[in-house]
């Protein structure tokens, strides 16, 4: 197992390691007096994994409650929120009571919104289930809603109070979920992180997942460290982003989310070598590693599509945007820009 401890307004640790699920009790206990637990998750991964955590909750002497959704990015709406806050109402929950994530970002994005908002805050405990939520949305505290007008358009900052990551429970993700977790590995990888970017090259990442989330964990804990409210550093962990939510936004959000990232690093690849940045061979290296791990690099959008679609990115300020580009791999920089110029770099 490898612990983490990441030091934000709050300090937590995340536990990553095979056969954890079975631990989350313990691990809880280590940090709480017994209270009560609302177990959330969807109609996918409860059956798979719910009793387990349950159990080891019970044993460890938490009341566990349970709110379960239909899975999908179709439920990471406020009605689901309003119903899960009704939810934690009606069977009484109090301050000193807690939110247990289990599943996926959807899972993780939605309750930890309504851990954020009951009683203006309630502790929570994220077990991500998916590769993309153990490498990603579980640490870092980002939750929220999509809203009609776009997606986590709704939503609050709130840092989880533990962090359980059984990586046996990816064994389970078909072969789309686990390349989208991979998607967000490489770009730790891109950003920060060399020797994890090789591991993907070497196509080594279904033997090495400890490592992979342990490395993409401490990745994330140092921008989320240095920014937590993403209004500096933290826009690191945008790369690939500003095109890939473009990509989503094309395709209807059709497209998943870790697929048009993966696109969008292969557009923001070629954008730094024809901004002089990156050497072609080095952007070459990214496009094989995102394909040698089921990930598509072409756009099958044109460049004035893609563009317009970025505008809508909640992340354009005044009409400026700030895209990350690529020097080297684990060598990245922050370029704000008109949005007018955006197209430029395609
Ligand atoms: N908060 C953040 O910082 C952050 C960062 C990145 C992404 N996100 C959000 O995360 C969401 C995407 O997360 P996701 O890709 O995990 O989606 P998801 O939660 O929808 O999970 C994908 C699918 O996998 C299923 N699943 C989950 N775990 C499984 C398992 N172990 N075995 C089999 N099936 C399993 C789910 O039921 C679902 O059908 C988006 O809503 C995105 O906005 C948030
Ligand atoms: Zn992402």
């Amino acid at each position: 197992m490898t612990d983490i401890t990441v030091n934000a307004s709050k300090s937590y640790k995340v536990h990553i390691g095979a056969g954890l699920l079975s631990e989350t009790g313990r691990l809880l206990a280590d940090i709480s007096k017994p209270c009560r637990v609302m177990l959330v998750s969807d109609d996918k991964v409860l059956p798979l994994y719910g009793e387990t955590v349950k159990k080891a909750l019970t044993d460890a002497g938490f009341l566990v409650s349970e709110f379960v959704f239909p899975d999908g990015e179709q439920s990471k709406t406020l009605a689901t929120f309003g119903q899960l806050l009704e939810a934690l109402g009606a069977a009484g929950f109090s301050r000193s009571d807690m939110v247990c994530a289990l599943g996926g970002g959807v899972v993780g994005d939605l309750a930890g919104f309504a851990a954020a908002s009951y009683q203006r805050g309630i502790r929570l405990m994220q077990v991500p289930t998916t590769l993309l939520a153990a490498v990603d949305s579980s640490v870092g505290g980002k939750t929220g809603v999509d809203l009609g007008s776009g997606k986590n358009q709704a939503g609050a900052f709130h840092q989880p109070s533990l962090v359980v990551c059984d990586t046996d429970t990816f064994g389970t993700l078909d072969e789309t979920n686990f390349a989208c977790g991979c998607a967000e590995a490489i770009k730790c990888g891109v950003l920060a992180a060399p020797a994890l970017f090789e591991l993907f090259e070497r196509g080594e990442a279904r033997d090495r997942i400890e490592e992979i989330v342990s490395a993409c964990v401490n990745t994330k804990k140092s921008y989320v460290e240095q920014d937590e409210f993403d209004t500096g550093a933290r826009r690191f962990l945008n790369l690939g982003h500003t095109f890939g939510h473009a990509v989503e936004k094309c395709s209807n959000y059709e497209t998943p989310h870790g697929f048009a990232v993966s696109t969008g690093m292969a557009l923001i690849a070629d954008a730094s070598v024809k901004g002089g940045y990156l050497k072609p061979e080095t952007a070459a290296r990214i496009k094989a590693a995102l394909q040698k791990n089921g990930l598509p690099t072409d756009c099958p959008y044109d460049p004035a599509a893609l563009v317009s679609c970025a505008a809508a990115d909640k992340k354009v300020s005044g009409g400026e945007i700030t895209v990350v580009l690529i020097r080297d791999i684990g060598d990245c920089f922050l370029q704000p820009m008109e949005l007018s110029a955006l197209g430029e770099l395609l």
